[in-house]
């Protein structure tokens, strides 16, 4: 990977970086690529940086990294401008820490007496393929009967409130959020560091509600790489939605606003679920092989549907146990619909007794939740097997505005509707 780091973008190493990138396309003053739609990783060679403009927001359809740091938060105003200004302030932090510049003037600001604009953790580091994301709950457009923003009108019909499923233990302390910015980078440093300096750039607008680190990506958007596994140890991601498949993403993940009857501000959007599953590992320790394997409808080695031999191998749901995973989620089971899930484990310590707060920290992107998510996860919330090893804690639902285009700013498509 290439080691170019935030100092070195200006130090000495700043003619090499310009030099490597210049043939690729036009470079934009401090190393930046030239912003907007347009400036996609074919005009931007550098492998550490994802391109934070474009059509879409990063983070979704990029082939996923190594680690997550997702946060929710609740807005502190009722005043439109006073997010208009926070949203400007973080695309302008978003747009530098994605490509490894520090935020404002940097982390050794001029003047002594001020604190610095960066935290400077991550000075030194490359960008590591950051990608940050940014959705609207549904508190954002109405909270206790008000019209916040006076943009009530503008909630999309998806947003709605999740449904409780059966089982579900969430935790208030845990779940919701007027907005959530999910990081994603292959350095956990890096994706701390910039949701660390997205809160202290919030300061006075919006409050964190609760934050998440994750692991181990559970879900490949990469085909072609070896699937990861998550903690009860098979493969996961063998069907996913892929990073380059553009049909099943426009069918399947980006909102076409004026058939979807959605607000012309989600054009080109999504949605984002999150979930917080604490998984009892202990109790799947003890369990057999066999039955593990019958709960999931894969077998553990090499992730083949149970009855045939290799991972990639069609899966034919009439040959899976009735109440096993892979059957219940499979797209013939559920009218087509796919989702793209991109989430990571988590092992937040232990709980006092002995038993590792460990889970999946379930994220999904998916065009419309009422038809796609909401289905899926009530069947297997009261039909799979598999459920009484897992116990959901924390939970969301955000709409994912489009892509930040050249000189724009996240969510301005809703802000100025
Ligand atoms: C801790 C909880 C979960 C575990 C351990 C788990 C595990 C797995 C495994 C091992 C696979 C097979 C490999 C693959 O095709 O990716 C799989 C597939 C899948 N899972 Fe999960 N999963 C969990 C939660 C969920 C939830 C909450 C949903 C959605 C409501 C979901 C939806 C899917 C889908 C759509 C597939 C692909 C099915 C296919 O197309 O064949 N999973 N999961």
């Amino acid at each position: 990977m290439s080691a170019i780091t935030r100092r070195g973008l200006f130090g000495v190493g700043a003619a090499t970086a310009g030099a490597a990138v210049a043939g690729a396309g036009a470079l934009a003053v401090g190393g930046l690529p030239a912003s907007g739609a347009g400036a996609s990783a074919a005009t931007w060679t550098r492998p550490d940086v994802v391109p934070f403009r474009g059509s879409h927001q990063a983070g979704i359809a990029t082939p996923v990294q190594d680690r997550m740091h997702t946060v929710a938060f609740d807005l502190s105003t009722s005043d439109r401008a006073a997010v208009v200004r926070l949203f400007k302030a973080w695309t302008d932090a978003a747009n530098r820490m994605t490509a490894g510049q520090e935020v404002g003037e940097g982390a050794i600001p001029a003047l002594e007496e001020s604190p610095p604009d960066d935290t400077g953790e991550a000075l030194g580091l490359p960008a590591t393929r950051l990608t940050l994301t940014l959705g609207i709950g549904p508190g954002f457009f109405e909270s206790e009967g008000a019209d916040r923003f006076g943009l009530r009108s503008q909630r999309p019909e998806a947003l709605i409130e999740l449904p409780r499923f059966a089982g579900d233990k969430l935790d208030p302390l845990r779940t919701g959020g007027d907005l959530v910015v999910q990081a994603c980078a292959d350095d956990p440093q890096i994706a701390v560091h910039a949701i660390r300096n997205l809160v202290r750039i919030a300061f006075g607008t919006a409050t964190v509600r609760w934050s998440q680190l994750g692991f181990g990506k559970t879900s490949s958007t990469t085909p072609n790489e070896m699937t990861p596994r998550n903690l009860f140890g098979f493969k996961d991601g063998t069907e996913n939605i892929g990073a380059a498949d553009t049909d099943l993403l426009a069918q399947h993940v980006w909102v076409d606003a004026a058939k979807d009857g959605s607000p012309s501000w989600l054009d080109g959007g999504t949605f984002m679920v999150a979930r917080r599953i604490a998984m009892r590992i202990e109790t799947w320790d003890r369990t057999s092989l066999g039955e593990q394997e019958q709960l999931i409808g894969r077998t553990k080695q090499s992730g083949a549907p149970l009855g045939s031999s290799q991972e990639r191998d069609k899966v034919h749901i009439e040959a899976l146990p009735p109440a096993s995973h892979v059957r219940l989620v499979h797209p013939d089971s559920n009218d087509g619909h796919h989702i793209l899930r991109r989430g990571y484990s988590f092992v937040d310590g232990s709980d006092g007794l002995g038993r590792l707060d460990a889970g999946l920290f379930f994220i999904a992107f998916c065009r419309d939740p009422r038809t796609q998510y909401v289905p899926m996860q009530r069947k297997i919330a009261s039909q799979e097997l598999l459920a009484e090893y897992l116990v959901h804690t924390g939970s969301g639902l955000w709409a994912v505005p489009p892509g930040v285009g050249e000189g724009g700013y996240w969510a301005q498509s809703l802000l100025e509707a």
